[in-house]
């Protein structure tokens, strides 16, 4: 038995890097797999890739940013699979930025993506779930919203707040049968984590110098993966509410 056979599941972002990951691994697993991203070239190579693995998905663009984006991204998500068993907000940017030289524009960006589409993701897919008398929501956090990272006051700050949203919504969710976790993963080999390579070597530091302060080095995709399948299926049925650190012992320092 597949781990998540028959369920139908959402993952924003899932165009490349982590979010590509969860759409293959839960696909592996028996799930239908929704893949809306902002790119949706990247969408389609994801859901092109699964099906040519004999995977069920489905690509879609979104901009999570946007209430109305995300609305019709739900319903047609809703209309051709019926209903949505898991939510993955894996959609997020970062800036690298000093905090005096970061811009109000810059700023809101940031938020609108990590925060705010989290928030307007779930505001659209909880009463679904909840007309269903169940769903399973998996945020990506990070351990930036554990700790403190040079150059991230807004990305570190978005993902503590994806954190607290996430416990927030859990307890409102209990009676409602609808489990809401967060995943906070360390460094993981991404395009992402290229851009902050990149913006660190201009300010003279090589981040890749720190990939020993994990275990195994920076993580890959499919470790986050391997998480938030955890967390989609009925193995972790006590778990609600956490925000489960993934990060090679990055925190527990
Ligand atoms: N890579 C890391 O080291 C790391 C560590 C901790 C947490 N995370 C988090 O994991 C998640 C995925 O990161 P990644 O490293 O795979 O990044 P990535 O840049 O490789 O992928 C992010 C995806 O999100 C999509 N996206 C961005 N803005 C969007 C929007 N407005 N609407 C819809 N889709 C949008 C992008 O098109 C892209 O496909 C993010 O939330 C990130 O903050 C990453």
């Amino acid at each position: 038995m597949k781990r998540l056979e028959g369920k139908t599941a959402i993952v924003t972002g899932g165009g490349q890097g982590i979010g590509r990951a969860i759409s293959e691994t839960f696909a592996r697993e028996g799930a239908i797999v929704w893949i809306p991203d902002f790119f949706p070239d990247r969408a389609k190579a994801t859901a092109d890739a699964i099906q040519a693995s004999g995977g069920n998905a489905y690509a879609d663009q979104v901009d999570v940013t946007k209430e109305e984006s995300v609305q019709a991204m739900v319903d047609r998500a809703v209309k051709k699979l019926g209903r949505i068993d898991v939510l993955v907000n894996n959609a997020g940017v970062d800036i690298l930025k000093a905090m005096e030289e970061m811009t109000v524009q810059e700023f809101d960006s940031l938020f609108a993506v990590n925060v705010r589409g989290v928030f307007l993701c779930c505001k659209h897919v909880v009463p679904h779930m909840k007309k269903a008398g169940k769903g399973n929501i998996v945020n990506m956090g990070s351990s930036a919203g554990y700790i403190g990272a040079p150059f991230q006051t807004a990305y570190c700050a978005s993902k503590g707040a994806v954190h607290q949203f996430t416990k927030a919504l859990a307890v409102e969710c209990t009676s409602a049968n609808i489990r809401v976790n967060a995943i906070a993963p360390g460094g993981v080999k991404t395009s992402m984590l290229d851009y902050l390579s990149s913006e660190f070597a201009k300010k003279g530091v090589d981040i890749n110098a720190f990939s020993n302060m994990q275990l195994g080095g920076w993580a890959t995709p499919a470790d986050i993966a391997a998480m938030a399948l955890f967390l989609a299926s009925d193995e972790s049925r006590q778990v609600h509410g956490a925000a489960l650190q993934i990060d090679g012992g990055l925190t527990a320092a």
